[in-house]
């Protein structure tokens, strides 16, 4: 599952579509958590989808990872700012790789 304290346990590597991207990150194999108030872990999200199509507010789109091993594509949390805080994401996902900081 994604680390929860990934800002204080990770470093900031830089920046994607103006998303954070937290480190170690080493192409293809190793991408990171991209995101901060929505934080997605590349490296354990597999493209299930469930939260790109039931998130109300549409915050994620899906972006070309290829060469990674669990999958070739993933979500960015490309419009986190519109978050609600209604926590689906973070349910739904099968293997936990999302996490929403509501505090
Ligand atoms: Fe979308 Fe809700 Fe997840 Fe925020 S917590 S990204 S609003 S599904
Ligand atoms: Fe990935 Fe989980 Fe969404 S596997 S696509 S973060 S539901």
């Amino acid at each position: 599952a994604i680390d929860p304290n990934f800002d204080q346990n990770r470093e900031q590597a830089g920046e994607e579509n103006g998303v954070a991207v937290w480190g170690p990150v080493e192409p293809p194999e190793k991408l990171g958590i991209h995101g901060t108030h929505v934080a997605v872990d590349y490296d354990i999200c597999h493209a299930d989808g469930a939260c790109l199509e039931n998130c109300p507010v549409d915050v994620f789109t899906w972006v070309d990872t290829p060469g990674h091993p669990v999958s070739e594509t993933k979500v960015e949390p490309t419009n986190e700012d519109q978050c609600i805080d209604c926590m689906l994401c973070v349910d739904i996902c099968p293997v936990d790789a999302i996490d929403v900081d509501a505090s």
